[in-house]
């Protein structure tokens, strides 16, 4: 599949888009985790979560999904999962491979996890080695999947990740759950906190001093109703699409702004962006607001480190921001872009040099000097963030744009050409 863009004017309207990816993950494994019935409403159903929720199908849950668009959860208990038949498909989803190795280390049943050619090229050395400190048993492909576990009693550890990544934490988390005494585990900076904001919510004991989180060992968790909140992943698009687009105003309707999520809206801030956050409430466990958004003139910042791991997803589409912004923008600190579904800095340097923009590329980084971007043809790598990124840029390209192999946008946001094409982009799709 193929999006085709002609160069548009700007972005207009009230705009809803679907729920949380990370948090419908989570939705899914607690509620088939919990020891009775929850409600889930706004679930993301996009292939990545779709195949979450039908992992935990395959370990006994039992999914209703109403008419309304709520999911009903009947889960099996914690220690009453039952052994997959088949292989577990986990498609493209990292999140999903690597936080049901959390859940599958400690059973007393063997599984297999598979994914994509995409995900199989994918580190999943991150996870193996914390979870066998704790006693598991897996084998994997020279660190890739797929990842055959054979279900170990597993014990409590004290592991610091080597890296900056939720996937990991939520892993040893999930592990945790049934390990036998008080798992700790430290972050070298703080990721999202979906999982820790779930597990206070379905009465687990996990509790964080600074970076250290210390997570005990549960007999059953609570069922749960829960709404989910407007991706701000997918928000982001929009956010950068208005604000480069001359004579946009959106206002993007209960988007997620948990502060270790919200770091699209800082870096955009810092480059001049007009955003402003209204009507901040609760969803649950998680802080939600209102977001308008107007054009405005972005001129080129260096992206300070600590924001870097709070906007991790949101790079592809803020490469085409720093593109667009008058002057330089430096980023540094996010080698973890080159292990996402696809090699994040190689690919965006590739789509801005086929715009005309230049691009420094660095190991753990990148130089853009912001120009005027002429559009043409792009590959997208498989990259659903890719595939989205290159199309916004038809806002402010001079050209046409055509986007290869975009079939992957359906991974995480199957409307954004439908609501891209609403709000103003002159965009079709090809088959
Ligand atoms: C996610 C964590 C991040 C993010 C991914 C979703 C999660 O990955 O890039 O899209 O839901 O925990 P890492 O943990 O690899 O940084």
């Amino acid at each position: 599949m193929k999006f085709l863009i002609q160069p548009s004017q700007c972005l207009q309207g009230v705009i809803r888009v679907p729920g949380d990816k990370s948090i419908s993950h989570r939705a899914a494994i607690f509620a088939g985790l919990a020891s009775g019935t929850s409600t889930i409403k706004g679930f993301l159903r996009a292939e990545d979560t779709l195949a979450t929720l039908h992992a935990m199908e395959q370990l006994g849950a039992s999914v209703t999904h109403g008419e309304d668009g709520v999911l009903s959860v009947d889960g099996v208990g914690i220690n009453n999962l039952s052994a997959p038949k088949g292989l577990i498909d986990c498609g493209n989803s990292g999140t999903a491979m690597r936080l049901l190795a959390g859940v599958l280390a400690g059973t007393d049943f063997a599984s297999s996890l598979i994914g994509d050619a995409s995900l199989s090229k994918r580190p999943m050395r991150r996870v193996i080695d914390p979870l066998t400190q704790m006693g598991a048993d897996i084998t994997a492909n020279a660190g890739h999947a797929p990842l055959k576990l054979r279900g170990q009693p597993l014990k409590a550890i004290d592991y610091r990740t080597p890296m900056a990544s939720a996937q990991v934490k939520s892993c040893c988390l999930l592990a945790a759950l049934r390990a036998s005494g008080v798992t700790v585990i430290e972050e070298p900076e703080l990721t999202r906190d979906h999982t820790e904001r779930f597990l206070q919510l379905i009465g687990a004991r996990c509790i964080r001093k600074g970076r250290r989180l210390y997570c005990e060992p549960c007999e059953s968790l609570q069922p749960f109703s829960l709404t989910v909140p407007g991706d701000i992943s997918s928000a982001a698009f929009f956010m950068v699409a208005a604000s480069i687009a001359a004579g946009s105003d959106i206002v993007l309707k209960e988007v997620g702004v948990n502060p270790t999520r919200d770091g699209v809206i800082k870096i955009l801030r810092a480059m001049g962006a007009d955003i402003r956050v209204m009507r901040e409430r609760c969803l649950g466990n998680e802080p939600v607001a209102d977001i308008r958004v107007r054009s405005a003139n972005l001129h080129g910042i260096t992206i300070p480190a600590e924001w870097v791991s709070q906007a991790i997803d949101e790079f592809p589409c803020l490469f085409i921001a720093f593109a667009a912004a008058k002057g330089k923008t430096i980023l540094t600190g996010a080698k973890e872009l080159r292990v996402k579904e696809s090699d994040r800095i190689a690919v965006m340097a590739d789509v801005l040099n086929t715009f005309g923009v230049s691009v420094a590329v660095q190991d753990d980084g990148a130089i853009i000097e912001g120009g005027t971007l002429r559009g043409g043809e792009v590959q997208t790598k498989m990259d659903h963030r890719i595939a989205m990124a290159a199309s916004i840029a038809g806002f402010v390209s001079e050209g046409p744009i055509t986007v290869h192999d975009c079939e992957h946008v359906a991974t995480s946001f199957p409307s954004f050409a439908h609501l891209m094409r609403e709000g103003g982009l002159r965009i079709k799709t090809l088959n």
